[in-house]
């Protein structure tokens, strides 16, 4: 094989394994009952150490931009929402789970973002679109330190 079929072979080679990378990573769909959403999205339970770092961060939680939370390395805490101190309290696993999935779907007019968007799911667009800012291993993880947040 010349060097143009083997770059041709390699982009034949590509197609199909993309293909497969996508069906070994399903976005599950998210099965909202009343105001939760209670079945868990993976099968890997939330870890909450993991949780309670993407809470803290500032390149994709961004929760601490508008909530306050007992995170007390984090200076600068926001006083737009409520508090996250004893949400695990005030909120079942399946509430928290689609209060952080899809916040707007409770209140539309909500400035929380959706980190797991149930349209966004099902959007065909660019790339982009549909993809949503957490994936679902990580709002298990969010969920599972909330939890932890009991008063
Ligand atoms: C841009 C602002 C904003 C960001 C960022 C944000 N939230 Fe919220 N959140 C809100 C507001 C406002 C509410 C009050 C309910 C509503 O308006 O939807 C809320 C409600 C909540 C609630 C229910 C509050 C209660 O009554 O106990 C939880 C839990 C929560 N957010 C967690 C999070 C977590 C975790 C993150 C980050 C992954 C986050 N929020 C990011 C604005 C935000």
């Amino acid at each position: 094989m010349n060097w143009q079929g083997a770059i041709a072979g390699g982009v034949m080679m590509m197609a199909p394994w993309t293909g497969f990378a996508q069906q070994q990573q399903p976005q599950p769909p998210l099965q909202v009952v009343g105001d939760a959403i209670p079945q868990a999205l993976t099968a890997t339970p939330g870890d909450p150490v993991r949780g309670r770092a993407l809470v803290a961060s500032r390149q994709l939680g961004l929760c601490l931009l508008c909530h306050s939370g007992p995170i007390p390395e984090e200076r600068f805490q926001g006083n737009l929402a409520p508090d996250l101190a004893g949400a695990g309290s005030r909120w079942s696993e399946g509430q928290l789970r689609l209060r952080i999935a899809d916040a707007q779907r409770l209140n539309p007019a909500s400035l929380m973002p959706a980190y797991y968007p149930s349209e966004g799911l099902v959007r065909v667009g660019t790339a982009w679109q549909g993809k949503p800012i957490m994936n679902a291993q990580q709002i298990e993880d969010v969920v599972a330190f909330l939890r932890t947040l009991r008063n």
